[in-house]
């Protein structure tokens, strides 16, 4: 489904009933990477998944996407479908997004799930490689950034015994148009530092990593969140990098099943 909001159309896909569960992805990817949620959580909660402007088959306009830009697309994608509030799950820049939504939206937040991020801002050297890889985008298209993230991504074991996986995260950055990834870029390098949001979270909250996770390690950002967070379950799954809920669905989607049951959301 498509919808105009905030002056683009933003692509989503929806399924199921009960809670509803909003899944934000990561960068450069699009809402295909919480198919495994779709399929294996639709029977607990109604899952919505867009996709970002920039991202999949939404709108890509020009320009700076900040993480206040994504939260206000998504509060008007809850209006028009008319969700008062959800249970707002991201994923690495999905995260940022999420932490955003909350200072903007807390009233429309019953839960967070905050999966492989972190609440800091950039440090200067990675503020510069991300302007580094705008400009390497502008010139050659999305696959220098699809190339650049594809080997960090995932857990060791999941590039020796998924290729398949490997293979489809690598197609799915792919086709992300560049005016998507320059964008995200330019406002992850703008974002603010979080680190004050996190005890203001009064709601049920979980967080997620994978244990191999080498972009936003478990051992600091993981404890970071859960410690600063106010009553946050940490779950750490095995056999897993950065994309916790794609390369272990079932551990993935058994954390969420048990906090949307267990936790009040
Ligand atoms: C992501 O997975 O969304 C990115 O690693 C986030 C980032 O570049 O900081």
């Amino acid at each position: 489904m498509k919808t105009l909001v905030n002056g683009i159309h933003l692509h989503y896909v929806q399924a199921g009933n009960g809670v509803p569960l909003l899944l934000i992805h990561g960068y450069p990817l699009d809402h295909t990477l919480w198919q495994p949620q779709v399929d294996g959580l639709a029977d607990a909660a109604r899952v919505i998944t867009p996709d970002l402007r920039g991202f999949g088959q939404s709108d890509a306009p020009e320009g700076v996407y900040t993480m206040e830009t994504y939260a206000d697309d998504l509060n008007a994608l809850l209006d028009v479908l008319q969700v008062e509030r959800a249970v707002v799950c991201g994923l690495s820049m999905g995260g940022y997004i999420a932490l955003a939504f909350w200072r903007k939206y807390a009233d429309r937040v019953r839960g967070l799930i905050l999966v492989d991020t972190r609440a800091g801002a950039d440090a200067p050297a990675a503020r510069q490689a991300r302007l580094d890889m705008v400009e390497q985008v502008k010139q050659h298209g999305s696959a220098p950034a699809a190339d650049a993230m594809l080997p960090r991504l995932l857990a060791p074991s999941t590039y020796q015994s998924r290729p398949d996986l490997v293979e489809s995260v690598h197609a799915v950055m792919l086709r992300q148009p560049p005016a998507g990834i320059i964008g995200a870029q330019l406002g992850m390098a703008e974002r603010p530092n979080s680190t004050a949001t996190l005890p203001t979270i009064t709601v049920p909250t979980l967080v997620v990593f994978g244990a191999e996770d080498v972009i936003t390690p478990a051992e600091t950002e993981g404890h970071n969140l859960a410690n600063e967070i106010p009553g946050a379950k940490l779950v750490i799954i095995p056999n897993a990098g950065h994309l916790s809920n794609w390369e272990q669905p079932e551990l993935f989607n058994a954390a969420v099943r048990e906090f949307l049951l267990a936790r009040d959301v």
